[in-house]
């Protein structure tokens, strides 16, 4: 009986060296990765490389719904793009289709801009942050190009923040929360 005891223990003890050898890296330092992921998908810091890397940590394109109804690539208006593809975290998705009437605190939204020839040109977020930005509702705003850079203005100033041009015509649809795709509180 012990005899076959140790015998299981030492499959056991096998086995999880097995997994262990499986995983990429040694194991300590996935352990950590993985903690660093799920303190960075609670709460991603107010800039713009903090949310850069929560989206290829999330895999956004794999794991978060796509606006509702419209799908990929559909068609945007100036000054975004010809084709756009909009993802919503769970937050934000949940928030459109319960028939919030604002984003909660947490919600982020990501639109990309594509070229007519289907290339990437840009990625710009919302990210609402309790108490971020108290003249516009809160919101953050990026824009990122393709390769993950900042996007600058003009005078060079890095597209991250409580960023005037964006917040100005946002602010046109202040009653949809500064969304201009879909309507809150219908539950889309
Ligand atoms: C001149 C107006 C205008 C400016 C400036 C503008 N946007 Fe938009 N934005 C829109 C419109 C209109 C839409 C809806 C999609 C479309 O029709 O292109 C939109 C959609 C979005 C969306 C998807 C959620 C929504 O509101 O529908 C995000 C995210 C976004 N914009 C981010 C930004 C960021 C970040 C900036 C600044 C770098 C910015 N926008 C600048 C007009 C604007």
């Amino acid at each position: 009986m012990i005899h076959r005891l140790s015998r299981l223990v030492a499959v056991a003890v096998g086995l999880a060296v097995v997994t262990t050898a499986c995983r990429p890296g040694d194991g300590e330092e996935a352990a950590e990765t993985e903690a660093a992921t799920a303190a960075t998908v609670s709460a991603p810091d107010t800039t713009g490389a903090a949310i850069w890397a929560h989206l290829q940590e999330s895999d956004y394109e794999a794991n978060w719904q796509m606006w509702p109804d419209k799908g990929s690539f559909y068609t945007g208006n100036q000054p975004h793009g010809m084709l756009l593809t909009t993802y919503l975290n769970d937050v934000a998705y949940q928030a459109l289709t319960g028939g919030a009437t604002e984003m909660p605190a947490g919600a982020i939204i990501v639109k990309q801009n594509y070229m007519p020839d289907s290339t990437l040109a840009a990625v710009t977020t919302m990210f609402k942050v309790a108490g971020y930005n108290a003249d516009h509702n809160d919101w953050f705003f990026t824009k990122h190009l393709a390769s993950g850079e900042l996007d600058k203005a003009p005078n060079g100033m890095e597209l991250e923040g409580r960023l005037p041009g964006c917040q100005n015509c946002h602010v046109g649809v202040q009653a949809n929360d500064y969304l201009y795709t879909g309507q809150l509180g219908a539950g889309n």
